[in-house]
Order: C-alpha cells, then structure tokens, then sequence
C-alpha cells in the first residue's frame, strides 16, 4: 500500500478548508525544528469531505491529521475507528493512522479547554454559558461535565438542547453564570470589532471570559470582560494543548 510508513519520514498534516492561516502548521515546523525531528506538516486544503480517503491513500508515511473547520463532525463516517471520548463528544479534531491504513478519531480540543481553564477556577465558578453551538462548543461541554459545572447554550435560532437566544439574555442571567465561553467564530481577526451580543453590564470580577478565537489575542469580547475587570483567558494555551495531546496520540504505540 502507497501509504506505509517509513518513519524517518513521516507526514503530519491539517485537514480543513480554507486554512492558509493555521496555527498548526507553524505550530508544528517550529516544533519538528527544535527538536531536530525529520518530519512535515502540511495543510491538506478541501472543499468536500469526500477528498480526504483518496488523498490519504496515496500519500506515504502519513501517520497523523488534525481536523479543523469544518470536518470536524463530517469526517467521523469516513473513520474506521473513534475512540470513546470523541464519540460521546460528536466531534473529531484528531485522526491517527496505523501502519495498515486504518484511521482511527480522537478529540484533543476538549482536553485543552479543560485544562487552559482548570487553573483559573473557583469556588463560585458553578454555571456557565456557552456561546455557539458548533464542533467546539460540543468539546467545551464535554469539558464542563467532567469539571461539573452546569452550562447552558445561547445559539441564534432555537434547536434541541438550546435554553437561550441571544434575545432571552439580560443581566441577571449575565450575572448568575459566571463562567462565558465564546464558541462562535465572532471577532476573529479581520473582524476584531465584532463581539457576541450580550448584555456586558451583567459581567462583574467575579467572571471568567473565555474566548476560544486566539487571533486577536485580545478579542473585543474579552475587552468587555476586562472592562468589568472579570478573568480573561483566549484560546492560545488551548490551542497549544490540543496539539500536543495530538502529538502525544500519534506518537503512542
Ligand atoms: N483555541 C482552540 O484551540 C480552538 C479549538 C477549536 C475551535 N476554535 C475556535 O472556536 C470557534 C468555533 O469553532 P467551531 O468549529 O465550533 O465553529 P463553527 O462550527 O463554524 O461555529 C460555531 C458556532 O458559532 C455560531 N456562529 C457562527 N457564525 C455566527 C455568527 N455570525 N454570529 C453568531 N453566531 C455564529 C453558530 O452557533 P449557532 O448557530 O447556534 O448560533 C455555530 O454553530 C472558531 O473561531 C474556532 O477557530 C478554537
């Protein structure tokens, strides 16, 4: 098979679309550099979900994919294996690729929410809100669960599991969740004077504004949190989680 692995050379690689702008890629050649490893990481650019089988077929030494934007729950038909924790969750960020061929699914993004917000919890830090309800807001709740701290979403059109519009939120719900969590992709550079349209007067010291956008790494979202002087965190420590998590799987045997 045109894909078995020699492993002075193996492949790593983004699936996505639209992805010139990855943080993995750079994420990964500074770290292969560093560390004297003899190996790549590509993006694998599609349009359709349909080319990645073809593309990973015929390229060798491949042996691990992160999956972005927006295959993340697209590509879980395509696997041959998902591993637990991203079954329950519904969304694959990372595949690993046997020796054989075989693909098998895992979720690294829950592991670095988890663990970019478990130094910053408190007490009082008991309910949260959810902004989005996209592959990453599924990973964050996963998140939550295992932290047990109650969340409700906050989507723009109500489907199951939906308790708020952005139209139902008003200060004391503000108030009441002191955790809020911004999964949608608002405010991300170019568009760095967009927020989520909440009421911001309800945030008080007592927060934490998470923003999974890491580019700017001050979003305006978490500009209305520090404004009100509430713990900000961006998706940075996150995102470097994920990967090495990520890396962490491919490279166990
Ligand atoms: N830091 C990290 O490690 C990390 C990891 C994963 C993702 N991310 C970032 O997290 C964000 C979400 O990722 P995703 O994969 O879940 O994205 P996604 O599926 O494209 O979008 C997430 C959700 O955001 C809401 N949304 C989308 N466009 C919106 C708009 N114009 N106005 C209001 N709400 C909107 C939608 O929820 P409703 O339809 O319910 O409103 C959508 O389901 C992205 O910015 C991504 O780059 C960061």
């Amino acid at each position: 098979m045109d894909n078995a692995q020699d492993k002075s050379k193996l492949k790593f690689g983004l699936v996505g679309k639209n992805i010139s702008y990855s943080f993995s890629r750079g994420y990964f050649a500074e770290k292969f550099n560093s560390e004297h490893l003899p190996y790549t990481y590509e993006n694998i650019d599609i349009q359709s979900i349909d080319e990645l089988l073809p593309i990973i077929k015929h390229t060798k030494n491949l042996k691990g994919l992160n999956v972005t934007i927006p295959y993340k729950e697209a590509v879980i038909p395509v696997l041959d294996k998902l591993n637990k924790r991203a079954k329950k969750i519904g969304a694959v960020n990372t595949i690993k690729i046997s020796k054989k061929g075989r693909l098998k699914g895992y979720n690294t993004d829950y592991y670095g929410f988890l663990h970019s917000l478990k130094p910053h919890l408190k007490k009082h830090h008991k309910k949260a809100l959810i902004l989005g309800t996209g592959g990453a807001s599924k990973a964050v709740a996963y998140a939550l669960q295992k932290l047990k701290i109650d969340f409700h979403y906050v989507s723009r059109s109500n489907k199951k599991g939906v308790k708020f519009l952005y139209s139902d939120l008003n200060t004391n719900i503000i108030s009441s969740h002191h955790i809020i969590i911004n999964c949608t992709p608002i405010g991300t550079f170019p568009n760095i004077n967009a927020c989520p349209d909440i009421p911001y007067e309800g945030v008080t010291e007592n927060h934490i504004l998470f923003d999974l956008i890491y580019n700017p790494s001050e979003s305006k979202f978490l500009s209305c949190g520090s404004l009100k002087n509430a713990t900000t965190i961006n998706g940075l420590k996150m995102l470097e989680l994920q990967a090495e998590k990520s890396w962490r799987i491919w490279n166990k045997s």
